[in-house]
């Protein structure tokens, strides 16, 4: 079967792209299935990935700390990010690991930091870092639409990033 875009929940469509432009990112054929490519434009980058389920677009910044995840690995829909393994599933948004550091999930409650099987719960010594790793959210992943015409890949880009470059 020819690649397709993947379906992803329609609340978590990147803001002001329902009526964006689509724009050109690059030939499928570049993008086979379990590859991982980031597109910039301006100071936007959006992760590309070709999942079992099709290719999405999303933020290529961790939900976490914003960490690049198109240098992460993707495993089936699911990309870990290279900091924290934090584990997040494309094909749905949802979180499938917190980031070791805990904190925050979407939802506002609190996760603590990851600490090995069988050891007493690892404490932060007090102080700032410790207070912005609590209540640092995990926010939600946003999707950006994307088509696939004549073996290219188009994903719809607010009018404002204009200049594309592929990393
Ligand atoms: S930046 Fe990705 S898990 Fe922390």
């Amino acid at each position: 079967m020819p690649p397709v875009p993947a379906t992803y929940p329609p609340h978590l469509q990147a803001p002001g792209t329902s009526a964006a432009p689509f724009r050109p990112v690059g030939s499928i054929e570049d993008l086979p299935e379990g590859a991982l490519r980031r597109v910039t434009f301006d100071d936007l980058d959006v992760l590309l990935a070709h999942t079992p389920v099709g290719v999405v677009a999303t933020d290529d910044r961790c939900p976490h700390m914003s960490a690049p995840l198109s240098i992460g690995d993707l495993d089936g829909c699911v990309v870990a990010c290279p900091l924290h393994e934090g584990r997040f599933d494309l094909c749905t948004g949802d979180i499938v690991q917190m980031p070791t550091t805990g904190g925050l999930d979407p939802d506002g409650v609190y996760h603590p930091t990851w600490s090995p099987a069988g050891r007493e719960p690892k404490v932060d010594p007090p102080g700032k870092k410790a207070e912005a790793r609590r209540v640092t959210r995990v926010r939600r992943l946003r999707y950006y639409p994307l088509r696939i015409v004549d073996g290219r890949v188009e994903i719809a880009i607010p009018l404002i990033a204009e200049s594309v470059t592929r990393g």
